[in-house]
């Protein structure tokens, strides 16, 4: 079974990603880009990004790891939500044209990043206060593709540059722990 799985990310240059459970800046024009990337695929995510967001995000698949997925699909259950244990149980239900997301928090940033075949970046180009941190990504088996920058403005607070990153194999499918996986 071959599955896309891709990530989406965006680090501060200090490594910060959130803060009390929420991101740690407020940027729309990375926002909308984040829309129009997942808009009908599935978002992978951990349970405490899922509670930040608080409910499933329009035309899109809400996948949230958690160990504690007996009790999510209990009496805590939250309609269009498929809480699972790990990704290999994400992966299963997922339709073979969709791409798998994954879009946080830091420990599934850490946990997954050897899966994606494609990583959307976004460099925060500022040190920003925060509590919940990631290391600079291992990106030498990845090829820049893409690249844009946007400045400070009324709608974003800092200035950005996103860049899309692609896994460079010698074949278009390559085996992982979970089964294969298509690089798009
Ligand atoms: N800047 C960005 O692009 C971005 C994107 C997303 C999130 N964020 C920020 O990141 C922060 C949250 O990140 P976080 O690292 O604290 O939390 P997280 O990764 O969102 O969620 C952690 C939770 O996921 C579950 N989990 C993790 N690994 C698991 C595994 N192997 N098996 C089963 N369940 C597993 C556990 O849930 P249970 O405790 O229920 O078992 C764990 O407590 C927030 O501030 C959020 O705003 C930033």
């Amino acid at each position: 079974m071959a599955k896309r799985v891709q990530m989406v990310v965006a680090v501060a240059r200090n490594g910060v990603i959130g803060i009390e459970d929420r991101l740690p800046w407020q940027l729309r024009a990375d926002l909308m880009r984040f829309k129009r990337l997942t808009m009908g695929h599935c978002l992978f995510m951990g349970r405490k990004t899922f509670e930040s967001i608080g409910k499933p995000l329009p035309g899109r698949e809400t996948v949230v790891l958690t160990r504690q997925a007996a009790r999510y699909r209990g009496a805590d259950a939250v309609p269009g939500v498929r809480y699972v244990e790990s990704i290999e149980e994400g992966l299963e239900g997922l339709a073979p044209e969709k791409i798998l997301f994954i879009v946080g928090g830091a420990e599934i940033y850490r946990q997954f990043f050897h899966c994606v075949s494609e990583l959307h970046l976004t460099r925060v180009l500022a040190d920003v206060s925060g509590d919940t941190k990631l290391d600079p990504l291992p990106l030498e088996s990845f090829e820049l593709v893409e690249l844009e920058s946007f400045s400070a403005d009324l709608h974003n607070q800092w200035p950005s540059r996103y860049e899309r990153w692609v896994r460079v194999v010698d074949s278009n499918v390559f085996s992982t722990s979970f089964g294969n996986i298509v690089c798009s």
